[in-house]
């Protein structure tokens, strides 16, 4: 690995050494049966429990499912805080969990000791792209929302496809920013203003084409680029791979590839609803969001890949 490569890793490993830090001082919990409610999370679906359930609950089920008919060992490459993999460990598998960023791993492993729980589970911090080196086989491996903070998806997934179990498989479940397109930023500012304009927020807003335009194009900015304007990212290798094309050609080793487009614009507004509705509408969204990618109005940025090796 080259010099220069090492030091935005460095650079990567800090961005979220401090975002764990961060949401551990507002009292974030990784734990999905746990989580409670977090004021200073303003947009975010982790502010509750309940929008975590709405928008994640079926495709981390599905993932446990899967993950339970192919085998026993897990592992889970980019785990951030390890709410997934103590989930996966919680149903009886044996599970590590790897990450760059060392803070993220002390504080999955101090909250893994807390609970009193009898769980095959084990974090390491580290590159995967060292991941030969833990001299395992696996029957699932999972990337939830890491495969685009990898420099170079290609090497990762090559290597992932080496440490399988023969039947082995690979879950990928990823946002696309590629495919956020203008239309998806314009559905998200309607959805989103109708609900806190008119039901949830006290501080109404004025609205004039000008600043409708603004707003959309914030929003367009925001979620394609991770930063309001195309100039900074939030880490180093952020969004290294957004085209969900180039993933599908990489997984061309392997036998049998399935990808399912989930949603596009929830990630956008969920964390962000209030009032005492919110639930209610935050259901509705997320199934209306399905329903604009079924009838192909917009393209999904979420999907879940799941790649066989024999
Ligand atoms: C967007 S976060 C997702 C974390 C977690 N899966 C979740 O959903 O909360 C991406 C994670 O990938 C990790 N990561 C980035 N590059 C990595 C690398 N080369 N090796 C291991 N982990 C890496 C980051 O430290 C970060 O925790």
């Amino acid at each position: 690995m080259s010099g220069n490569y090492r030091k935005l890793l460095k650079e990567e490993a800090k961005a979220f050494d401090k975002q764990i830090k961060k949401r551990i001082k507002i009292g974030f919990v990784p734990d999905l049966r746990k989580n409670k409610f977090l004021k200073n999370f303003y947009n975010n679906i982790w502010r509750e429990k309940k929008f975590v359930k709405i928008h994640w609950g079926q495709i981390i089920n599905q993932i446990i499912n899967l993950s339970k008919k192919n085998g026993k060992n897990v592992l889970e490459i980019g785990c951030g805080s390890g709410f997934l993999c103590l989930e996966l460990a919680r149903n009886k598998l044996d599970v590590t969990g790897i990450d760059v960023s060392s803070k993220s791993i002390k504080s999955a492993k101090e909250y893994k000791n807390k609970l009193n729980e009898k769980l095959n589970l084990n974090y390491i911090a580290m590159d995967a792209n060292d991941v030969v080196k833990i001299k395992k086989r696996y029957s699932s491996i999972i990337f939830f929302r890491s495969l685009h903070h990898f420099k170079d998806y290609k090497k990762i997934i090559n290597l992932s496809y080496k440490i399988l179990e023969k039947n082995g498989q690979l879950i990928i479940f990823e946002p696309f920013r590629k495919n956020f397109s203008i239309e998806a930023a314009t559905y998200s500012f309607l959805i989103r203003n109708l609900v806190d304009n008119f039901s949830g927020k006290k501080n109404k807003k004025k609205f004039s084409i000008r600043s409708i335009d603004k707003e959309v194009n914030s929003i367009y900015y925001e979620y394609k680029y991770e930063t309001k304007s195309k100039k900074k990212k939030q880490s180093p290798f952020d969004n290294s791979i957004d085209d969900i094309s180039k993933v599908k050609k990489a997984l061309k080793k392997f036998k049998k590839v399935k990808v399912t487009p989930l949603d596009t614009i929830s990630d956008k507004i969920l964390g962000g609803l209030r009032g005492k509705r919110r639930h209610e509408i935050a259901t509705l969204i997320k199934l209306f969001d399905s329903y604009l990618n079924k009838i192909n109005i917009l393209k999904a940025t979420n999907y879940i890949i799941v790649a066989k090796k024999n």
